[in-house]
């Protein structure tokens, strides 16, 4: 027994130190000094990120490591932030990704599976034929989340982000398994906290690192594998179960009925007219996993982007009404259910800037963390070995006026208007739905969203925030999440 951890210990410490040798060969970037072991950078990185990110940056230049939670990581800036997502054979967004989450473990019946695909196939290329759907179930969720009686006056809601996971949850549901009404509420709630229920291993702070890098996730694997804690489990026994009912009463039917079976038009169908699904042989548990990753990417995304527009107007009034009447203009086409053509989303020009720059200041100052899969060289020489962690530096896009204009901070709504750059299209100055071969597939899909439920808001509701001045993004390190202040909404009389 001895003889195997010495033998174990030997040749974990031969690896690391062989890979140190192969390493310093390497012309890495500048790691950034710091006088306490083992912090490092961690305190300054938490607690007053962009003041030293800004001061490392004029200090070492465009790209520099840095050294939290027991990791060397590397900022990359926005000379270079280019190559992190055109690169896709040296860096990799979900290898990163994996490496502090243990998602294969949750979602261990997913088996190979290309998002982009699906999506491109069943999703994207239908926006218009989902149109009307997204509108009327975004509608009623708003009107039952946001529930104002008539007589009740102004109300105020704490926290919209979690009401948008709900809001967000019911179209998406929707178009992805189908309008039945049977077990919606829970099916609706799964949609929503499923995301945040499983991120909550990754609010945990990763203080297992300090030991080793990686130990935390180690942990997480182990209280997951183990069976001691899986957020996901639950919400995996409801799809589950909802997506088994429905497969089966649908092959049923189509036995049943043949041709004149009118088939349900949404994602699951579209999943089950592919080659690779086998009637037979249906495994519901795939079928659920593949639906998570998609709910894992495009709900509380979508709900963040919600939250802040909503919060970024509610806390710029000055705006309100010219958003309202380029808005009072469009729903002219609506029809007399209040559903606007598709093309309407074309002529909400000043929405969609406004969307865009609130999108544009999300507030994070890195992002789109990717993993080193081969070592590779920047133009200037700088490499950076293969495993690094390195992120884009996004404030660092977002304060430069050659790729900004002018005051490149300041929120200006309607910046976007007739400049060719609509909320949806990802450009080296723009980054929140990344970019290269990766960028976001669904970035069309929530765009759509996130402009009708503005657009319905505007219409029919007065909003401010509650303390009427203009509510910031709250930050914790480097990352941004919507305002959790109160917004006092109520009907507009009419
Ligand atoms: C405002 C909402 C959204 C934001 C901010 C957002 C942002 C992102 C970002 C930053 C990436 C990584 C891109 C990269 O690696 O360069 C991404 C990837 C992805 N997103 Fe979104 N997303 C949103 C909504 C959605 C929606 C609604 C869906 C699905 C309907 C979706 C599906 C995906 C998928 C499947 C990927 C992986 C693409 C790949 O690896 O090739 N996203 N998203």
């Amino acid at each position: 027994m001895y003889q195997v951890i010495i033998l174990g210990t030997i040749l974990l410490v031969s690896l690391y130190v062989s890979k140190r040798i192969h390493n310093q060969k390497l012309n890495m970037p500048p790691l950034v000094r710091y006088k306490i072991p083992i912090i490092g950078h961690t305190y300054s990185y938490l607690f007053n990120c962009e003041e030293f990110l800004k001061q490392c940056k004029k200090e070492y230049g465009d790209i520099f490591s840095i050294y939290v939670w027991g990791h060397v990581r590397t900022i990359v800036g926005k000379e270079y932030a280019q190559d992190i997502l055109s690169r896709d054979d040296a860096f990799n967004f979900s290898v990163a990704f994996n490496k502090k989450f243990p998602g294969d473990l949750l979602l261990k019946n997913l088996g190979p599976f290309d998002p982009t695909r699906l999506l491109k196939d069943h999703i994207t290329c239908k926006l218009d034929l989902y149109s009307e759907r997204m509108q009327k179930s975004l509608y009623s969720a708003t009107q039952k989340y946001i529930d104002i009686g008539d007589h009740d006056g102004p109300k105020v809601f704490n926290n919209m982000y979690h009401l948008m996971t709900r809001i967000i949850s019911t179209p998406i549901a929707n178009i992805f398994i189908g309008e039945e009404e049977s077990q919606y509420e829970e099916v609706i709630k799964t949609f929503s906290e499923f995301t945040s229920d499983s991120a909550a291993l990754l609010k945990v702070p990763p203080i297992l690192d300090f030991i080793y890098p990686g130990l935390q996730n180690y942990f997480n694997r182990i209280l997951v594998k183990s069976g001691l804690y899986n957020p996901a489990t639950k919400h995996q026994d409801i799809l589950t179960k909802h997506i088994k009912n429905q497969v089966c009463k649908r092959l049923e039917e189509k036995k049943k009925y043949g041709d004149s079976w009118k088939r349900p038009n949404d994602f699951l169908q579209d999943i089950m007219e592919r080659d690779d699904f086998d009637p037979i042989n249906v495994s519901y548990l795939s079928l659920a996993d593949r639906m998570f990753a998609l709910i894992f990417a495009s709900i509380h995304t979508t709900a963040g982007g919600c939250a802040n527009a909503f919060m970024d107007l509610a806390s710029r009034p000055q705006y309100m009404q010219e958003l309202y009447e380029e808005q009072l203009e469009v729903h002219k086409e609506a029809d007399e259910n209040g559903v606007l053509p598709f093309e309407a989303l074309n002529k909400m020009k000043k929405l969609d800037s406004f969307v865009r720059e609130s999108l544009r200041l999300v507030g994070h100052l890195t992002s789109l963390e990717h993993a080193v899969i081969k070592n590779y060289t920047f133009s200037n020489g700088l490499q950076v070995p293969k495993d690094r962690v390195v992120y884009v530096y996004a404030d660092d896009v977002y304060q430069d006026e050659s790729l900004q204009g002018p005051n490149p901070k300041s929120f200006e709504p309607f910046r976007h208007v007739d400049k060719n750059t609509v909320a949806s299209k990802i450009s080296k100055n723009y980054l929140p739905f990344g970019g290269g071969r990766h960028a976001c597939p669904g970035r069309y899909f929530a765009i759509n969203e996130i402009k009708f439920f503005m657009h319905n808001m505007i219409l029919n509701y007065n909003f401010r925030t509650e303390s009427g001045k203009v509510e910031k993004r709250k930050m914790i390190g480097p990352a941004a999440l919507p305002s959790t202040s109160g917004i006092i909404i109520e009907k507009k009389v009419k």
